[in-house]
């Protein structure tokens, strides 16, 4: 892993700063600046007065044992994330309190109460317990953005099962490699899932995902009914709705788990092999999700939270469910996509249920600047107070638009860096006491130390660019790769001694501030989301025609990256426009409509360097149309000027 210079030159020179506006700051959960220091000096103390916040079965002795890279919190520690989730709300005055406003895309709604929703994952754990679910087993869940889906996560949580969420874009084969994975013998899925007026035929990928898998059943949650028209295969498929009419409507009692107890698994991908299964555990990643809340979203009582992730993303486990119901928020879960079925669904959401605290992701508002600025002008904003983003470094027009054009210059913005593996934000302001500069996370959240450093792991000098390190572990970290330790150990913890690598380029302002410069693996970001050139690089290589394949994330301006696939076929293949289809086609049932390649080019070879590895940083020169540095170690030159032709050509 080397950082790219083509990224590590590119440093932004951004002058304009935003404090925190005096209004806000008078108001903030977080309004102390010691409050940096104090956690800085002892990480320990400041996490464990956080944890007074969770509700305890019984008391940790002992805050860290750290055994680096293994980290153990609140050793000894019990108690049960669900039971903070929802149980704890429903014995106290927040007992009528909406919990959930689910907003289904066809414009059907749900609401929820903490008492309702308690109810409903009392009667899921009942239904999952009759279904043989113990505390320890692994539950795959493949589900739309529906009400059933935080339940049946919350119902795992009670009786201490594994959920494994597997998103629902996700192709039948992704879905079949993360089910094996896992061991999970029991799926929940959907008939289907509305995505623009159209189906996501969730059932019947399922059924091919299960071939040849430990699944023995398959709960299926009617959302579509007769128009999915679904088979199920008796013995072994149980509709939802059927087990919950016949579950106990009794309390369902929390099981009590230990804080190191593995509450889910996520997997994501990486720079080589299958995707990975983080691990994260029950109290540390709660305390994580609890306590951003409310330092970065500063979250009140009186608020109407909504994040646009999708739960089948780590930014939806931390910030649609556990994070907002164990603060005990009123949240707003939107099932379908901005554009359905106009281009102001969002403002339309944000209006009619008074949203406060808005988080989406900058490729979201890219294109609602491409939209223009009519769709959210044509409704009311005046609710909201504060906006967030999430998922890839926002470039500072597509701050100050959404700092304009949806916070009307009022509300502070909440840049926050973090990943799948770290469990909740790591680098963002606390709106309250932090300066914001557009394009910046601004600063590590308290009990968090992050450094940027060289080859060799030493700071960098400000202005100069580096690897982002973690230095110290942090509560929601995750604790290993499912079923592979030496992964985990090699990919996160080898590069630097005792810091943990997330494989993201940084550099660090005069002020200290944290400017996250992308990935510097082999890691696509694409529209937020993750994507390994080597999963694609396999799924072309799987097809017939392919002989090698070369993949890479070049630049896009709505999308953030966009994949770029370099192809060579094998003897006597003719390369057509058919082929391309055909290609990105196999692609997308491999993997999924997100690892769809924007563009695939076929070359008579690929550049390789004389050890024959192949050149990524040339081909991304190539697609990005750069003049190209320099390619003496090249095995022939030549290759590169064809391939620089073609990609001409093709535009
Ligand atoms: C990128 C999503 C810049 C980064 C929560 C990281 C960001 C990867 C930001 C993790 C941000 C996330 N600024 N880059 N605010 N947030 N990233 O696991 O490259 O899906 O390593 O977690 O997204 O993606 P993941």
């Amino acid at each position: 892993m080397t950082p790219d210079p083509n990224r590590l030159d590119n440093l932004l020179v951004e002058n304009r700063k935003f404090a925190p506006p005096e209004k806000f700051r008078a108001q903030a959960n977080f309004n102390d600046e010691s409050i940096y220091e104090t956690a800085a000096k002892d990480p320990e103390g400041y996490w464990a007065k956080q944890a007074e916040n969770l509700t305890w079965f019984q008391p940790w002795n002992k805050v860290l044992e750290w055994d680096a890279p293994h980290a153990k919190w609140f050793v000894n520690g019990k108690l049960n994330v669900t039971y903070n989730c929802v149980d704890r709300h429903r014995e106290g005055p927040r007992k009528n309190k909406v919990a959930i406003l689910w907003e289904g895309e066809p414009g059907d709604t749900k609401v929820y109460t903490y008492d309702m929703l308690g109810r409903e994952v009392d009667k899921a754990a009942h239904m999952l317990k009759s279904l043989g679910v113990k505390k320890g087993d692994r539950v795959t869940i493949y589900l739309p953005m529906i009400p059933e889906l935080p339940i049946a996560l919350l119902a795992c949580a009670k009786i201490g099962a594994i959920h494994s969420v597997v998103f629902a874009g996700f192709s039948s084969k992704a879905l079949h490699e993360r089910i094996s994975d896992a061991d999970s013998e029991l799926l929940i899925t959907a008939d289907a899932g509305w995505r623009r007026g159209g189906l996501i035929p969730l059932k019947a990928n399922a059924d091919e995902a299960v071939v040849d898998s430990p699944v023995k059943k398959v709960l299926v949650v009617e959302r579509v009914g007769e128009k999915a028209g679904v088979e199920m295969t008796q013995g072994r498929d149980v509709y939802w709705h059927d087990l919950m009419k016949q579950a106990p409507s009794t309390p369902f009692p929390a099981e009590e788990m230990d804080s190191e107890d593995v509450l889910f698994l996520l997997y994501t991908s990486g720079t080589t092999g299958k995707p990975k299964g983080i691990v994260h555990t029950s109290a540390g990643y709660l305390l994580g999700a609890n306590t951003s809340m409310r330092s970065v979203f500063d979250l009140k009582d009186e608020d109407v939270y909504w994040c646009t992730a999708d739960i089948g993303w780590v930014t939806g486990h931390t910030y649609i469910v556990y994070g907002p119901l164990s603060a005990g928020a009123t949240a707003v879960m939107y099932e379908g996509s901005p554009d359905y079925p106009t281009r102001d669904r969002f403002w339309e959401i944000v209006e009619k249920y008074g949203v406060t605290i808005f988080y989406t992701a900058p490729t979201s508002i890219r294109t609602f600047m491409k939209w223009g600025t009519q769709y959210p002008q044509s409704h009311n904003l005046d609710s909201l107070r504060l906006l967030g983003t999430v998922g890839e470094p926002i470039n500072p027009e597509a701050w100050m638009w959404y700092h304009e054009h949806i916070g009307h210059g009022n509300c502070p913005i909440v840049d926050t860096w973090w990943q799948t593996e770290t469990g909740s934000a790591m680098i963002a302001p606390l709106p309250g006491l932090t300066t914001t500069k557009p394009g910046s996370a601004t600063r590590p959240v308290p009990g968090i130390s992050v450094a940027v450093v060289d080859e060799e792991g030493k700071p960098v000098e400000p202005g100069n660019g580096g690897y982002l390190v973690v230095t110290k572990p942090w509560p929601s970290m995750l604790r290993t790769v499912w079923g592979d330790d030496e992964r985990f150990k090699k990919t996160y913890w080898s590069q630097f001694k005792g810091y943990y690598t997330p494989g993201d380029g940084a550099h660090l302002d005069e002020d200290s501030y944290v400017w996250i410069l992308g990935r510097i693996d082999d890691v696509i970001n694409v529209s937020g989301h993750r994507i390994g050139t080597m999963e694609v690089e396999s799924a072309l290589v799987d097809h017939p025609s392919v002989a090698e394949a070369a993949v890479i994330g070049r630049s896009h301006e709505i999308k953030g990256q966009a994949i770029t696939a370099f192809v060579t076929v094998k003897e006597g293949v003719e390369t057509s426009s058919d082929l391309v289809d055909q290609l990105k086609k196999h692609v997308v049932e491999k993997i999924g409509a997100i690892a769809r390649p924007e563009e695939i080019l076929f070359a008579a070879e690929l550049p390789k360097t004389r050890s024959a590895k192949i050149m990524r940083r040339l081909l991304r020169d190539i697609a990005e149309g750069r003049v190209l540095g320099d390619t003496t170690t090249l095995a022939d030159p030549s290759v590169v000027e064809s391939l620089k032709q073609q990609y001409k050509d093709s535009e």
